[in-house]
């Protein structure tokens, strides 16, 4: 192991050449214009994997799926089978002005590696394939089995990956799962991610009329669909307490006073966090009174009006619109079931509408369930104890506001496997938003971690990893 870890030392620039060779390609899978782009990134991961010391490299699609990267070695038997995931799709660059340096060219700066993707996922497939590599290029050997997917459409869902996992279940069968698409709770602080939150999406139609009226002689007489949206729409605001949505609560597990405890025990700097985000600074908190932010966000639903549509102000003219929508995204907590939150966001939103408007909900896509796991066991030890080492700090157990709908459906189509989800982001690596960014320091750790969670899981039989 020792010689893995020197390894890693001395290749990191190689490591983050490899880096930038992947964002340099711009895999957008938001808006459906850059497939082209993905096939490329796919190819260019599988090159990646071949040069990493994996066997079985190929490009693998399902149905209409965008193409999955898949690699394997397989030379340790008897040692258990580690399964690696992480996706080399990303988001798009949108507030282009804020950037400050080319999203799609890797920059160093200030102890950190800038692009889109650089973070979120890209960053995990060079930690990953930096790991791997270090065993190959050293004795050749890996103490585990590894089978490495690198999915093209997370950030619009994974549509087809439960689908891929049933058409491909032999072959990916595993014993134990190590996703690096979490956070660090702070940097330099090793954080394993035991709760994921899910989500319900619908779309709110409202309308009134079928079409619209001139508002000099239908304004204050007509029904307004989009003041009518609002109204219903207000209907959520909460201040300081639970959502407003009659039962809502029913089925959410109470935080125990332990878990309150350790949330409360865990670093957050509101000023640091304020000044990320450019807070205005009258704006003040809205987690319910006793809950912090962990917890309010992990543990606790949370719906958001992610957009919302009546007439565009470009172009904007006198006239009393007839039709007016939303999609709201409900973030959803164990033990919440998926058609209990629709059958209540829909009696919400349905409820009393004003002037009688017509008031349509329908889901948007499929929903995305909850997962949570006990963060014990050999397999938590391994990668706790490989995490200790490689921060040289004692690892945190955290939960995660997000969401990864695979995670149990994997879990349990692998009769239960652990899953393993180490940070690869930090507060700071602004996700999906401008300056997206890698912290190399902890870039450097998690390999180093990984190449010890390796060599640990390499000491347990696979069935000893449950
Ligand atoms: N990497 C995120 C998950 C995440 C979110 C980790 C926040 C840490 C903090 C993941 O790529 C993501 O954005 N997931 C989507 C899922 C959706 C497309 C079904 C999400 O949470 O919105
Ligand atoms: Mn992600």
């Amino acid at each position: 192991m020792q010689a893995a870890l020197d390894w890693l030392g001395k290749n990191h620039e190689e490591i983050v050449r490899g880096l930038a060779e992947l964002v340099a390609i711009q895999s957008i899978s938001t808006d459906g214009e850059h497939h082209a782009e993905i096939d490329r990134t796919a190819k260019l991961t599988c090159d990646q994997m071949r040069q990493a010391g994996l066997h079985n490299v190929e490009v693998l699609k399902v149905g209409g799926s965008l193409p999955y990267a898949y690699g394997e070695w397989l030379d340790a038997p008897g040692k258990p089978t580690v399964f690696l995931y992480a996706h080399h799709d990303v988001q798009p660059v949108n507030f282009v002005e804020q950037w400050l340096s080319d999203p799609w060219k890797l920059t160093r700066h200030d102890g950190r590696l800038f692009a889109r993707g650089a973070a979120d996922d890209k960053g995990a497939i060079s930690a990953q394939l930096g790991a791997i590599a270090a065993y190959r290029k050293t004795g050749n050997n890996l103490p585990v089995n590894i089978k490495m997917l690198v999915e093209g459409e997370e950030e619009v869902g994974s549509k087809y990956l439960l689908k891929f996992f049933e058409a491909h279940k032999e072959r990916i069968k595993s014993d134990v799962i190590v996703v690096c698409d979490t956070e660090n709770i702070e940097v330099g602080i090793p954080s394993i991610t035991y709760s994921l939150r899910g989500i319900v999406t619908v779309q709110v139609d409202v309308s009134s009329a079928k079409v619209p009226v001139h508002s000099g002689m239908g304004g204050g007489g007509l029904p307004d669909a989009a003041i009518a949206l609002n109204v219903v729409l207000s209907r959520l605001y909460w201040n300081n307490g639970p959502l407003p949505i009659p039962g809502m609560y029913d089925q959410v597990r109470p935080l125990t006073e332990k878990e309150h405890a350790a949330f409360g025990k865990l670093p957050f700097d509101t000023d640091t966090f304020r000044k990320g985000i450019g807070m205005v600074p009258g704006a003040r908190f809205a987690m319910e009174t006793g809950y912090n932010e962990y917890a309010q966000t992990w543990r606790r639903p949370a719906v958001t009006v992610i957009a919302q549509e009546a007439s565009s102000i470009k172009g904007a003219s006198n006239q009393v619109l007839p039709k007016a929508s939303a999609i709201v995204s409900c973030r959803i907590v164990p033990d919440q079931k998926p058609d209990k939150v629709l059958a209540d966001l829909t009696a919400f939103f349905t409820k009393d509408a004003p002037w009688g408007c017509e008031v349509k909900v329908t889901p948007v896509g499929p929903p995305v369930e909850w997962w949570m796991t006990d963060p014990n066991g050999p397999a938590f030890e391994a990668a706790l104890g490989a995490m200790r080492d490689g921060f040289d700090r004692d690892p945190v157990a955290i939960g995660c506001g997000g969401s990864i709908g695979f995670v149990g459906p994997l879990s349990e189509l692998f009769g239960g496997a652990p899953a393993l989800l180490m940070g690869i982001e930090d507060p700071a690596s602004n996700a999906h938003a401008p300056n997206e960014s890698l912290h190399e320091g902890d870039f450097k750790k998690l390999m180093a971690s990984l190449v010890r969670l390796f060599d640990n899981l390499g000491k347990l039989t696979p069935a000893r990893v449950k």
